[in-house]
C-alpha cells in the first residue's frame, strides 16, 4: 500500500504567545462532561474541529491535545527533557508503585532504568518463553469444544500467572497467588477515587479505604519477605526470574537497589505488564472472530511454519503475518490509548508557548486511526503492515509502546508473550462471539471491553 503524503501540522501559531484554539465547554467543568461520556470520540472530535493542536479545560485545568506525529515526536523525543509524567498518572499509582520506573523522574529514573534494562535484553526474554508456553498450555488443557468463556477474564488470569512466575519464579508461597486479586482491587479503587467530584480522605475508615490498606499491607509484606528470603540465601541464590536479575544488577559505582527500590520496581513491572498484555490478547480474539479470512491466513501461516510443535522465540521472524496481526490490534485497540505529560520548563510546541504545569495529552487511539496516515483506517487489515508500512510512517504516527527514552521497557516481553499465547491458542481453537452484551471499548487505565467478551470455543480439527 502507499503511504499518504505527510502533511505539515495544521493551525500552528503565527505569533509566539497566542494560545491554541479549542472548545470553551461549560462554566467550571469545561469539557469534563463531554469527555466523560466518550473520551475517545470526544478527543477525536476536538482534533477534527480544531486541528493538530487544541486547548480546552477539564475542571478548570488546562489540557493541550496534540494530534500530529511531528508534535507528538517533539514531546516524546526531541524535547523530552522539558516534560515530566503527568500529575494524574502519579496520583493514581504512587501509593502502589512508589518510585518505580513508570513514575520516577530525572537522575533517579535514569539509574533505575540503567539497572533494569539488562533484564529485558532479548537473550534474557528468551529464557521466559518456556514459562510463558507452559502456563498457556496448562491453562487451556481444561478448555472444551462448545463451551463459552469470558475471554477478557481468561486472558487476564493467564497474563497474571505469567507475570507472577516470571517475576518471582516458581517457588512461590501459596499466598502469592492472591497478589493479582489485590492489585486489581487497588487499581480500581485508585481510579474510582479520581473520578469522584469530592474525594473522601484515604485515612477515613470507610470499608473501601480499610480494604485498600489491607491489600497494600498484604502485597508489601509479601514482596519484602520474598526479597529478604532471597538475600538470606546469599550467593547460593540460583533463581532465574526478573527479581533475581534486578537484585543482581549493579551500577558502575558498585551500588545495588535497596529493598524499597526492588519492591517498587517489581510492583511496577507487575502492574504495567500484565493488564496491558491481557487487553491486547482480548482484542486479538475479538478481531479474529470478526475477520475469518484473517484468522484463516494466520492459522495457515502457523501450521506451515510450526507444524505440530510449539512456538520458539527464533520462529518469530518467520511469522510475518502473526506480527502484522499484532501490529494491527495495537493500532486499532491500543491498550495504552492515551499519554500525558506535564510541562516543567517553558517550551514551544507547534509555534505556541507551553507554560510550566500545563498538561499535554495525545492519544494512540486517535492518531492511529487518522486517515492522513492510514488507508481505510477503521478496517482491521493486517496486510497493511506486510509491505513496510512501519518504516514509512513518520515517528509519532504509531506509538502503542510510547517513544523516546521513556518507551516501554517491556515491549519485547509483551510481544513475545502475545505471540506465544496467540500461536498456541489459534492452532487449537476458533473463538466466536456468544450472544450477550455488545462489545464496547471502555477507556479505563487501559482500553478494555466494558462487559468483557463472551466467546464460544470451537476446536479445530
Ligand atoms: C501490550 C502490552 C504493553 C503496552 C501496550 C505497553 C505500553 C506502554 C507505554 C505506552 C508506555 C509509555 C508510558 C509513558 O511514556 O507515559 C509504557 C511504559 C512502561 N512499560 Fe509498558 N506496555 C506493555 C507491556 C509491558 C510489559 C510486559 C512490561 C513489563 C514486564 C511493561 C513495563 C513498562 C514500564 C516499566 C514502563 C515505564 C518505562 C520508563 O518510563 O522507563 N510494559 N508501556
Amino acid at each position: 500500500m502507499t503511504v499518504k503524503p505527510i502533511r505539515t501540522p495544521t493551525n500552528l501559531a503565527a505569533g509566539r504567545n497566542r494560545v491554541p484554539p479549542g472548545p470553551k465547554g461549560l462554566p467550571l467543568v469545561g469539557m469534563a462532561l463531554h469527555l466523560r461520556s466518550d473520551p475517545l470520540e470526544g478527543m477525536r472530535q476536538i482534533a477534527r474541529e480544531y486541528g493538530d493542536i487544541a486547548r480546552f479545560h477539564v475542571m478548570r485545568q488546562e489540557r493541550i491535545l496534540l494530534n500530529h506525529p511531528d508534535l507528538i515526536n517533539q514531546v516524546l523525543v526531541i524535547q523530552h527533557n522539558k516534560f515530566h509524567k503527568s500529575e494524574l498518572t502519579r496520583r493514581i499509582t504512587v501509593r502502589m508503585l512508589g518510585q518505580g520506573l513508570l513514575i520516577s523522574e530525572g537522575e533517579f529514573w535514569r539509574r533505575q532504568r540503567r539497572l533494569a534494562q539488562p533484564a529485558f535484553h532479548r537473550a534474557r526474554l528468551n529464557d521466559y518463553a518456556s514459562t510463558m508456553l507452559e502456563i498457556t498450555e496448562s491453562t487451556i488443557r481444561s478448555w472444551r469444544d462448545g463451551e463459552t468463556r469470558n475471554i477478557g477474564q481468561e486472558m487476564t488470569a493467564l497474563t497474571l500467572q505469567i507475570a507472577v512466575r516470571t517475576l518471582f519464579g516458581a517457588a512461590l508461597p501459596e499466598e502469592a497467588r492472591s497478589v493479582g486479586r489485590a492489585m486489581t482491587f487497588l487499581m480500581r479503587y485508585s481510579l474510582s477515587r479520581q473520578r469522584l467530584p469530592f474525594r473522601i480522605p484515604e485515612t477515613w475508615p470507610t470499608p473501601k479505604n480499610r480494604r485498600a490498606n489491607r491489600e497494600l499491607e498484604f502485597i508489601d509484606s509479601l514482596v519484602y519477605r520474598i526479597i529478604s528470603a532471597r538475600r538470606a540465601e546469599g550467593h547460593s541464590n540460583h533463581h532465574n526470574d526478573l527479581l533475581a536479575l534486578l537484585m543482581g544488577a549493579m551500577d558502575e559505582d558498585g551500588t545495588q537497589m535497596t529493598p524499597q527500590q526492588l519492591h517498587d520496581e517489581t510492583m511496577t513491572l507487575f502492574l504495567a505488564g500484565h493488564e496491558t498484555t491481557a487487553q491486547m490478547l482480548t482484542w486479538t480474539w475479538y478481531a479474529l472472530s470478526q475477520n475469518p479470512a484473517v484468522e484463516a491466513r494466520l492459522q495457515e501461516e502457523l501450521d506451515g511454519v510450526l507444524g505440530a510443535r510449539s512456538l520458539e522465540p527464533a520462529d518469530l521472524s518467520r511469522l510475518p503475518y502473526l506480527q502484522a496481526v499484532m501490529n494491527e490490534v495495537l493500532r486499532l485497540d491500543p491498550p495504552a490509548y492515551i499519554m500525558a505529560r506535564e510541562v516543567i520548563e517553558p517550551c514551544e510546541i507547534g509555534g505556541y508557548t507551553m507554560r510550566p504545569h500545563s498538561t499535554i495529552i495525545f492519544s494512540q487511539w486517535v492518531m492511529q486511526r487518522d486517515p492522513r496516515y492510514y488507508d481505510d483506517p477503521e478496517a482491521f487489515r493486517p496486510e497493511r503492515w506486510l509491505d513496510g508500512l512501519a518504516n514509512q510512517l513518520p515517528p509519532g504516527a504509531y506509538f502503542p509502546f510510547g517513544g523516546g527514552p521513556r518507551r516501554c521497557i517491556g515491549e519485547g516481553f509483551a510481544l513475545l508473550e502475545a505471540a506465544i499465547v496467540i500461536a498456541t491458542l489459534a492452532r487449537r481453537f476458533r473463538f466466536r462471539l456468544a450472544p450477550g452484551d455488545p462489545v464496547i471499548p471502555e477507556p479505563l487505565v487501559t482500553l478494555r471491553p466494558r462487559h468483557g467478551i463472551q466467546m464460544t470455543l470451537h476446536t479445530r480439527n
